[in-house]
């Protein structure tokens, strides 16, 4: 007979694997299966967070601002650097060499928490409706196996989108798997998509020497993103030379031996054509519902490839619940865990809770784009009565003493009941300064609230304090 648990994990990524731990704190016999190999083949749980997304990028993004600096900025403090050279596969190494200390932390976090972990290709068994113990799940991997589970979580994740025509081949043609692997800085990068990734990537290895050229099909940028932000951080990345055309549609792509061109027309309906050393597509993600055999037990999925869930993240089978990228909502890691958390709970009986209202974005930049709530285009769009108050970093002492003064932290504040709408920061530490916006719009704080707070100095945070007190027009130090 096959081992039964009470709740079995598909996918150990973020969503997964925390689901699987919070599942096992609350008494449940748990399994956790994830197929992610590492080079030698072993398992590398963590899911594309772990491997090949948020923590080798950071890591990139740590090294190659590093790089920047040296070459920049060390001067303006009084360090010469003399015979300044990167060491790209040094660099590399140590990427990989944090992704491997965070797949070995996930199966340590694992086994003391007593999840049995599988390595390999979990899938329904094809039309076996779930019997008391619940749904048979084969396993394929190195050990063909079956276990069972009263309960089934899938997170099984998402993989880069496509452009028709150009496939990755991850030598030329690039998703964020080879954009975080390449073993040479390109002379030409382009990049397909002003997104996150885009950003991120197009940065990393501009500061490492690419000329990199950002081409968006959106005559907006960054549309996601409070304007005012969003603005101010174009104008930045711009000066720093990453060359971002707008509102083009990219025609044919050619990979040849060495280069990959591509043909687009520009904003203005001009055809055009740019020869690439390597060219990135990050034009999104599709949920992964790859090999789980979703269709042979009737699994639900929305019109656009996502399991469809209700706010509980339930689907339409009984006990089969989806988290993560796989279901809709933010691709974030965040929301994938808190997911995690909430279906192992909702699974004992409790009443986890997920609010998207307080899930913080975050973009990785220099400078780093964070934000909160909803922006003021949102607000005007729904009607709503707001004030804002913005601080800029120029102002703040910390700032200065850092030599990053760029940027400025945004408050959207109810006219009315002074309520935290809506904070939106782009400027050093933006992912720092962010929690507090985050757990304020949790408690439902006032602007006002954030102001008469007492926030060290010299800190960032000040700006924090000061963007609330401009709420009400009064910034001391603006
Ligand atoms: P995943 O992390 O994709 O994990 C799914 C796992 O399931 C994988 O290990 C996969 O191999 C496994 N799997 C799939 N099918 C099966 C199966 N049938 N059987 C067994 N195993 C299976 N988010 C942030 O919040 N912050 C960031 O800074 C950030 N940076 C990113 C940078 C990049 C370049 C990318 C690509 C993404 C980034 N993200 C970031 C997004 C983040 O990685 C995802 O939102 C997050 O990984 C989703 O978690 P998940 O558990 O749903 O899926
Ligand atoms: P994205 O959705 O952030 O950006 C995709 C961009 O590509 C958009 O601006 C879109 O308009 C553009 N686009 C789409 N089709 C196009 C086309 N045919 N031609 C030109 N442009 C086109 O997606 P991205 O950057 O691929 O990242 C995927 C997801 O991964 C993000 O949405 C985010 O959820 C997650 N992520 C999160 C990070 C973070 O939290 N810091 C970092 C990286 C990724």
């Amino acid at each position: 007979m096959s081992k039964q648990f009470d709740v079995v994990v598909i996918g150990g990524g973020p969503g997964g694997y925390i689901a699987a731990i919070r599942a096992a704190q609350l008494g449940f016999s748990v399994a956790c299966i994830d197929e992610w190999k590492n080079e030698k083949g072993g398992p590398a749980p963590g899911g594309t967070c772990t491997n090949v997304g948020c923590i080798p990028s950071k890591a990139l993004l740590q090294s190659s601002e590093h790089y920047e600096h040296a070459g920049h900025s060390f001067a303006e403090h009084g360090i010469d650097v003399k015979g300044l050279s990167l060491n790209l596969g040094q660099m590399l190494g140590r990427k990989n060499t944090v992704v491997k200390q965070n797949n070995d932390g996930i199966l340590f976090l694992l086994k003391k928490n007593k999840v049995s972990f599988f390595h390999g290709r979990g899938s329904f068994v094809k039309a076996v409706k779930a019997d008391a113990h619940g749904y048979p799940i084969n396993i394929t991997g190195a050990a063909e196996d079956t276990i069972s589970g009263k309960h089934i979580v899938i997170a099984t994740g998402s993989n880069a989108r496509e452009l028709p025509g150009a496939a990755f081949d991850e030598k030329l043609i690039l998703s964020n798997v080879g954009a975080l692997a390449m073993d040479g800085v390109p002379k030409k990068l382009g990049v397909i998509g002003a997104g996150v990734i885009g950003l991120e990537m197009g940065s990393v290895w501009r500061r490492l020497g690419a000329e990199v050229t950002v081409l968006e099909a959106l005559p907006t940028f960054l549309g996601a993103v409070d304007e005012q932000i969003a603005k101010e951080a174009r104008k930045l990345f711009t000066k720093q030379g990453l060359v971002l055309n707008l509102g083009v549609k990219i025609g044919k792509i050619t990979a040849g031996k060495k280069e990959v061109s591509v043909e687009y027309t520009d904003e203005n309906g001009t055809a055009q054509k740019a020869v690439f050393d390597k060219l990135i597509i990050s034009i999104g993600r599709t949920p992964n519902t790859i090999g789980l055999n979703a269709e042979g037990v009737g699994l639900a999925l929305d019109e656009r490839g996502f399991i469809a869930v209700d706010n509980d993240c339930k689907t339409n089978l009984a006990n089969v619940w989806a988290v993560g990228d796989v279901v809709r909502g933010p691709m974030l890691a965040h929301k994938a865990e808190e997911e995690g958390v909430a279906v192992a709970e909702r699974i004992a009986g409790q009443h986890g809770h997920v609010n998207f209202n307080t899930i913080p974005w975050v973009i990785y930049t220099s400078p780093e784009i964070a934000w909160v709530g909803r922006t003021e285009q949102q607000l005007k769009a729904d009607g709503v009565a707001y004030k804002a108050g913005t601080f800029p970093f120029l102002a703040n002492g910390r700032a200065r003493a850092l030599g990053d003064t760029s940027g400025m932290v945004k408050f959207l504040a109810d006219a009315k009941t002074d309520e935290i709408l809506g904070v939106h920061i782009v400027g050093p530490m933006a992912s720092e300064l962010i929690s507090e916006a985050v757990v304020a719009m949790e408690f439902r704080a006032s602007a006002e609230d954030i102001a008469r707070i007492c926030h060290a100095h010299p800190s960032l945070s000040e700006a924090t304090k000061e963007a609330a007190l401009a709420v009400d027009k009064r910034a001391l130090n603006f």
